[in-house]
């Protein structure tokens, strides 16, 4: 499958303006995408959970202007215009035109807000990038869609959702994870089918009862601004020391979580789990130059989860991304236990007290 299939051909209808506005949210990846070639194509396969509550609601109007010279967009976030958040979207505007012809055609006007805090530490680009190019989507399905009356062309609902993907993962590449749930794989493994490196796809195989409902709290460690960009991180991989045998080992370990989903097998789920969190982070610590995005309550809340783990046997284990927060993962049937847990003995390491409980969701959503 190449990239020419999200080409589309001249558009049969004229639209003047209208809007449009999808949700979407954010996904917590198992195994990490760390490491990409050119135009966002990873070096290795990945696949996160989609999570429920954390996301971004994303408005796009847009109407007709006359001429053809150049974008003309404007953002606000929360009613407040952004003015910084331009570079990106034009950068986004600029990779996706040649898939998106109409755009300079039209005047945007795009309001978002997202009901996480945006300066919690959370990513806002996987539902951010998702729910902007699910916007433009159905502006363009809008515009190839002929009227009734005339040879009906319809815009099937999967092409709709794999180039939303596909677009999605053009402004931020793990935002091709975010379009649906509960489990999505982007980039392409021998053993899974359908998977690609343009777009996210649900994860096609059986999934045990354990990881249904599988339970998310995020705890907020540090709230500032990354000290470094992921694309700064992604790019440091190249050349990195390490990085064909962790390429490799992501393959490895999207291979093992095959049966592990299946089986419910939560120890290898946990090992795994972990095992990749870690590993993202060494990665970090063994590039150059090299950098460590975990604070001391991040290593206090993993060693916190580590002992409860021993001494009451829960299954409760932690992911993390590109930052000091924690993800604490957990089956649905330990929720009571396991937010005790947290109130008790994690949150004094959260910043201002501060976690957002979440779960395992599917995905975006038109409004
Ligand atoms: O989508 P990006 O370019 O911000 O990269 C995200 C990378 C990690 O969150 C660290 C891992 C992942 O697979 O989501």
């Amino acid at each position: 499958m190449t990239e020419e299939k999200f080409i589309p051909k001249p558009y049969s209808k004229a639209v003047e303006k209208g809007n449009f506005t999808w949700s979407s949210p954010s996904n917590i990846a198992l195994v990490k995408y760390w490491g990409k070639k050119e135009r966002q194509i990873p070096e290795n396969p990945s696949i996160s959970f989609t999570l429920n509550n954390c996301k971004t609601i994303t408005k796009l109007t847009f109407s007709k202007k006359q001429n053809h010279s150049g974008f003309s967009f404007e953002v606000f976030l929360d009613d407040e215009k952004k003015d910084d958040f331009k570079p990106k979207i034009e950068t986004f505007f600029n990779r996706v035109e040649q898939y998106l012809p109409f755009l300079k055609d039209f005047h945007f006007k795009i309001e978002t807000s997202n009901t996480f805090p945006h300066s919690s530490g959370i990513a806002s680009s996987a539902s951010g990038m998702s729910a902007l190019a699910l916007c433009l989507m159905s502006v363009e399905k809008e515009l190839v869609e002929s009227d009734v009356t005339s040879s009906a062309v319809e815009m099937s609902d999967e092409f709709f959702i794999q180039k939303a993907s596909f677009l999605a993962r053009l402004g931020s590449g793990s935002a091709c994870r975010s379009l649906e749930g509960d489990l999505v794989v982007w980039g392409k493994h021998d053993e899974i089918t359908g998977s690609s490196d343009l777009f996210g796809v649900k994860y096609p195989f059986e999934v045990h009862e354990n990881f249904k409902n599988y339970q998310d709290t995020i705890l907020l460690v540090d709230k500032g601004e990354k000290q470094v960009s992921s694309t700064v991180g992604h790019n440091l991989m190249h050349g990195h020391p390490f990085a064909q045998q962790r390429f490799n080992q992501a393959n490895q370990n999207l291979s093992n979580l095959i049966s592990i989903l299946k089986e419910g097998d939560l120890d290898a789920f946990i090992a795994l789990v972990e095992s990749e969190a870690l590993t993202l982070h060494a990665m970090m610590m063994t590039s150059m130059p090299y950098f460590i995005l975990m604070k001391p309550n991040t290593l206090e809340i993993i060693n916190k989860i580590w002992t409860f783990r021993k001494n009451t046997g829960s299954k409760v284990c932690f992911t993390l991304d590109a930052g000091a927060n924690v993800h604490v993962l957990f089956p649905e049937k330990e929720k009571d236990g396991v937010l005790k847990f947290i109130k008790n003995e994690l949150v004094a390491y959260c910043q201002n007290g501060h976690y957002i409980s979440d779960r395992i969701g599917f995905g975006s959503k038109l409004l």
